[in-house]
């Protein structure tokens, strides 16, 4: 099919379609096809970013029989992704190592694992419920002896903090959520992935965070920092057992590890989201960045570039991930304070 693009819409951040220029007249079917989407992008994850000029090119057909395997491709997808839920809980939320202490039935984590699904199609926010299962798992294997406190770095619109505040209930501590709350901050020259992103990109306002929270998590759980991180992380004076830290930018990753390796506690983890790239998870291998800021070996990150194995199928790499459709990245990866990941290996240097 050829034409000439001029509207695009995305859902949940991903190309989901193209409208062809008949949608420039109206009562053409292109045109109905426009009130529809535009209908559809007003609500829910529908994000409808306007008029695209792109003069002729080759349009991935949406109708027709193209079109059609396409949707067969979606339904398949949702229908894997619904038959999975369940698997998914039962197996992330298993553990023989549950501390007895926080007394989780099989019905509570259940019940905990179906509003973490629920908040993740009610709340704007592009993380999978799966991750937040397996930060949830490593918070319920901790010893309540253990004392400190779970701080999101990078919340939007809460969606992850939502959830997370259920497992600090569940485990009686508490959420420091940090933002910005004014979204991205001014571009670092040094920042090998801010070109990706616009100061102002991921705002969620504070009371938004707060009323979504409040919605669908436990507030009573949550405090809240507000302001770049480099001026509020280094008062942050509180110990840490879960650090998830979000932030998009490889500066933001850089001061929050600074600020919050410290911190830590030596069973504590830290959990990041870019790990599909390489480059982002330089940092937790870079034998000179821990030399220097810590005195110690590299700490490594579990699923670095690909992810955690989370029960989707992904190949990578990221940029081409749009030619294996049937392919998701559902995925996190962290650390934790006691991990090595020693990265210039030579048998004559070898260290333990
Ligand atoms: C991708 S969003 C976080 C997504 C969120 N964790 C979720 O699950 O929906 C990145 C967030 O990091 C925040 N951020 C990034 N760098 C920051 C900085 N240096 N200081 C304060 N906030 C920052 C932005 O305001 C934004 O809310």
């Amino acid at each position: 099919m050829t034409g000439e693009v001029s509207e695009r819409v995305l859902r949940n951040g991903v190309n989901d379609g193209f409208l062809v220029s008949e949608a420039a007249q109206p009562g053409t079917p292109g045109a109905l096809a426009l009130e529809q989407m535009q209908k559809i992008a007003s609500g829910g994850n529908w994000r409808y970013i306007g008029s695209q000029p792109r003069g002729k090119m080759e349009i991935p057909a949406y109708y027709g029989e193209e079109g059609k395997r396409k949707k067969m491709g979606r339904f398949l997808m949702k229908l894997y992704y619904l038959l999975t839920i369940p698997i998914s809980l039962g197996i992330l939320l298993h553990s023989k190592r549950i501390h007895p202490a926080y007394r989780l039935t099989w019905w509570k984590k259940i019940v905990f694992g179906l509003r973490v699904v629920r908040n993740r199609h009610r709340l704007r926010t592009a993380n999978s419920y799966k991750p937040l299962l397996v930060m949830a798992l490593k918070l319920f294997e901790l010893s309540p002896e253990v004392s400190g406190v779970v701080v999101e770095c990078g919340t939007f619109k809460g969606g992850t903090a939502a959830s997370l505040s259920l497992a600090c209930k569940i485990v009686g501590r508490k959420l420091i959520v940090c933002d910005s709350f004014q979204g991205l901050p001014p571009r670092d020259s040094l920042d090998r992935f801010a070109a990706k992103y616009k100061p102002g990109d991921f705002c969620g306002s504070l009371d938004e965070v707060r009323a979504n929270i409040t919605k669908y998590g436990d507030i009573g759980s949550c405090e809240f920092v507000q302001g770049w991180f480099q001026d509020t992380l280094p008062h942050l004076d509180r110990k840490i057992v879960l650090a998830f830290i979000d932030v998009d930018l490889e500066a933001s990753l850089n001061t929050c590890v600074l600020n919050l390796w410290p911190r830590l506690v030596d069973e504590g983890y830290v959990f990041i989201d870019e790990y599909m790239s390489t480059d982002y998870c330089a940092l937790f291998f870079s034998e000179r960045y821990w030399k220097e800021n810590f005195n110690r070996n590299p700490p490594g990150i579990i699923g670095a570039g690909s992810g955690l194995a989370l029960g989707e199928y992904y190949i990578g790499p990221w940029g081409e991930r749009k030619d294996h459709p049937l392919q998701h990245a559902t995925g996190s990866a962290y650390t934790r304070k006691s991990m090595s990941g020693y990265w210039a290996y030579y048998p004559s240097d070898a260290r333990g």
